[in-house]
């Protein structure tokens, strides 16, 4: 039979074996199943690369059903820019606890040139209860400075403030939590402000004012004096007495020896190394929390011991904040409305000698307290006669 079909194939042509009859048509017939084939293999092929890249933008099985409603392309990240690690945030408000914040805030960048245009500001911090009673001073103080300072207020948890919107002041209140005179709390507060002003890349210099402190020069005069000075304003003593020496702990030891052991204002002003090591700082933090409480007032020890021990040679050991202790007690003196005069200035500002750089200075202070809300008027009305803003 294959010989016949093979040579007699037209003879064979509808000839009488029903067989032939039949193969002759199968050849057509696997052709197109072939053929079918092949366009299925094809149609699946192009269907399997579809379905990989549909996958990748709609991230797979479980939202294949959001595929029957109009496609929404789900927001694809701007690409990482520089801007966003270095612009001032909007909003001073996140969800960090302490120990997220203080984590952040510790980041250091390792290479000192700033591949951008970084203007240092001045971080003015203010660790108050609730109001501002000096606030019409201090925007006075900061108009026509913009750039060049950032501002962050702790106050105590429940405090609504209500600066209006055109205040400096306006949404500057950090998340802020309980805090008790003369406790570790104080300094737990103290260190979210470093924190939260830390942050901002372009802070340089911190400042913690209270809601009593005012400015004693105008703001060019203030920026001027930190930004040029080789040390940070922590007053340091060591001072000999039941309310110096006589607070140390032994305990404390060997992280604190009593020769080691500081006194200092609370009120100062640092650099940015110094406030990151003081947000990191977990050596003399445990020590200071478990073996310095009331009548050891921590406010004024932890700070001034740990800088002098760590870094020495970055401090100036006097504060930038004058304060009036000459009436003894636990409290320095408060001046009200009847205290404001030209000879009250003089007392501050004339007869003193300090030491700026390396060399003697007249111009010692910065800042002052404890000024009443009953001062405000006068202070506002006297400003540029008493200091030149
Ligand atoms: C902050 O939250 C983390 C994670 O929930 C927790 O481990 C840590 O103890 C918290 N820190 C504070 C100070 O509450
Ligand atoms: C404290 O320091 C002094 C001088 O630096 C040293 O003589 C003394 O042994 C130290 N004391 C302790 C307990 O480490
Ligand atoms: C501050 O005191 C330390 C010693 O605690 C000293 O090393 C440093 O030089 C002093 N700073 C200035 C500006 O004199
Ligand atoms: C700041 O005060 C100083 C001294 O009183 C004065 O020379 C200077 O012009 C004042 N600067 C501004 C911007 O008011």
């Amino acid at each position: 039979m294959q010989s016949r079909v093979g040579s007699h194939g037209t003879l064979e042509e509808g000839g009488k074996d029903p067989i032939m009859k039949l193969a002759n048509p199968a050849r057509p017939l696997q052709l197109r199943l072939l053929q079918f084939l092949l366009l299925f293999l094809g149609v699946g092929i192009v269907f399997s690369f579809f379905s990989m890249y549909m996958i990748r933008y709609t991230g797979g099985p479980q939202n294949v059903v959001a595929m029957s409603e109009p496609i929404i392309l789900p927001c694809v990240p701007e690409p990482s820019s520089l801007e966003s690690w270095v612009k001032t945030p909007l909003s001073l408000s996140h969800k960090m606890n302490d120990s997220e914040l203080f984590w952040r805030a510790s980041f250091v960048p390792r290479i000192n040139t700033y591949p951008f245009k970084r203007v240092p500001k001045i971080a003015f911090m203010f660790l108050t209860r609730g109001p501002l009673p000096m606030a019409p001073l201090w925007e006075k103080f900061f108009n026509g400075n913009e750039g060049l300072y950032s501002i962050y207020i702790h106050s105590l948890p429940l405090y609504q403030p209500d600066f209006p919107p055109s205040s400096v002041f306006f949404g500057k209140q950090i998340p802020s939590q309980m805090v008790e005179w003369g406790t570790m709390s104080m300094c737990d507060a103290e260190r979210r402000l470093l924190a939260n002003a830390l942050l901002d890349i372009s802070n340089e210099w911190f400042v913690l004012l209270s809601e009593a402190c005012i400015p004693l020069y105008n703001f060019s005069i203030v920026y001027r004096y930190i930004s040029r000075s080789r040390f940070s304003f922590m007053g340091v003593f060591d001072e000999d007495s039941p309310f110096g020496r006589g607070r140390y702990n032994a305990n404390m030891a060997p992280e604190v020896n009593i020769t080691e052991w500081r006194k200092g204002s609370q009120w100062f002003e640092i650099n940015r190394k110094l406030a990151v090591d003081i947000v990191q700082d977990n050596i003399y933090y445990p020590k200071f929390e478990r073996f310095c409480r009331p009548a050891c007032y921590v406010d004024e020890h932890y700070f001034p011991t740990m800088l002098s021990i760590q870094s020495p040679q970055l401090l100036a050991n006097r504060s930038l904040t004058w304060v009036d202790w000459s009436r003894g007690g636990a409290h320095p003196a408060t001046f009200g409305k009847a205290d404001i005069t030209d000879k009250f200035f003089k007392r501050i500002f004339d007869g003193k000698t300090c030491i700026y750089n390396n060399q003697p200075s007249t111009l010692c202070f910065l800042f002052a307290r404890k000024f009443a809300p009953s001062a405000l008027d006068v202070l506002l009305e006297h400003s540029s006669e008493f200091f030149g803003f």
